[in-house]
């Protein structure tokens, strides 16, 4: 009778992945996709043609996002030319894998090109190139990038709640200085005009709690979604430092913003520890990192409007956190520098396939 023991094992674990010691756990994409979860990455190019990089990206992740190369210095390089073949890669590796893309970013004070920032440009000129460079940038991947991060980072860091200046807002700004939002509010506009059918996004570093950051942004998406202004959602960075996060701030601040009507997107989450000479942890805050991806992806998961949980980058070999903090901090990703899965990884896992269907 033991062929048919056999025979029963056999059926099981094709009918039921999962059944049976030694059968491979679940992928984080295929616990998300169980719960309609969106689960992503920030992407470079460069690592593509690195089998461990994309096997693991492929494998892992149902959404992804060009960590660099859809921003101006890289995307609009000249004044009158645009450069689309580094984020092409990315989104035809996307296509190829069946990944949502996200797209990041078309409005940001930083990793703009010198002929923008030094061109001394009117109001009246910087209109038209912002305009312009939303359109294009937004129509060539129409269809393509489901969501915008429209605005990166527009509320200053040193003044609570205060707009930062910056060359689109008022150095000399689009022609909307002192206006408040008004210059914000424009650029959904166009991007609304350039593609209507992609979700757009306002994405901000430090406004996943409660705080007067986040207050000024609440305040700002309250009154356009009243206004009609074109905004489907808040991106909500996530760099998580010094192992501290606030998590029942986080949920009740996700709380707040959904109830606007606006999704939250988790877009760049990442847990920095302390790293010695060698770019290694302490191995007991590998398990505090753990928990707090586990904490913020449950409270992601615990409200029905949080619909992606994206990590800026998913190996420690290419993290931005180790340039950032000049090597004092890293190892702030699911996957060590070897793609091998660290403690996040199983929390993350664990926390997406907890989640009712
Ligand atoms: C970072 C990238 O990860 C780095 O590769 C680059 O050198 C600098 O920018 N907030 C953002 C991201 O919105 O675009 C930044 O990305 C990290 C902080």
């Amino acid at each position: 009778m033991r062929w048919r023991m056999l025979v029963f094992v056999l059926a099981t674990t094709a009918l039921c992945p999962g059944f049976g010691a030694g059968v491979r756990e679940q992928s984080l994409r295929e616990a998300a996709q169980d719960s309609g979860m969106l689960i992503g990455t920030a992407v470079r190019p460069a690592h593509l043609s690195e089998s461990a990089y994309a096997s693991t990206l492929a494998r892992e992740f149902n959404m992804l996002e060009p960590e660099d190369v859809l921003k101006w210095e890289t995307v609009h390089p000249e004044p009158q030319s645009f450069d689309f073949s580094q984020a092409d890669q990315i989104v035809d590796f996307a296509t190829r894998h069946e990944m949502k893309i996200r797209g990041h970013t078309l409005v940001w004070h930083q990793q703009n090109p010198k002929w923008l920032t030094e061109g001394k440009y009117t109001s009246g000129e910087l209109a038209q190139i912002l305009e312009k460079h939303i359109k294009t940038v937004v129509g060539h991947y129409r269809g393509k990038i489901f969501a915008w991060d429209v605005v990166n980072e527009a509320f200053d860091e040193l003044q609570p709640g205060k707009l930062r200046s910056t060359i689109w807002r008022d150095q000399p700004g689009i022609g909307l200085a002192g206006n408040g939002s008004a210059y914000i509010e424009r650029c959904f506009r166009w991007a609304h005009e350039a593609d209507p059918q992609a979700l757009l996004f306002y994405n901000e570093a430090g406004a996943e709690i409660m705080n007067p950051k986040s207050d000024a942004i609440y305040a700002m998406v309250r009154d356009f979604r009243q206004r009609g202004v074109p905004i489907d959602g808040v991106g909500f960075q996530m760099h998580v430092a010094n192992l501290q996060s606030d998590v029942s701030s986080v949920s009740a601040n996700i709380k707040r913003f959904t109830a606007l009507g606006v999704q939250i997107h988790i877009t760049e989450m990442d847990v920095a520890l302390p790293v010695d000479a060698t770019g290694s942890p302490r191995p007991e805050d590998l398990q505090k990192q753990a928990d707090i991806y586990r904490e913020v992806a449950t409270a992601c998961l615990s409200h029905p409007r949080c619909t992606a949980i994206q990590t800026w980058g998913f190996t420690d070999k290419y993290s931005w956190i180790g340039s950032h903090s000049k090597k004092t901090q890293g190892a702030a990703l699911p996957f060590d520098r070897n793609y091998g899965a660290k403690p996040a990884y199983q929390a993350l896992r664990d926390a997406l396939a907890a989640r009712p269907r």
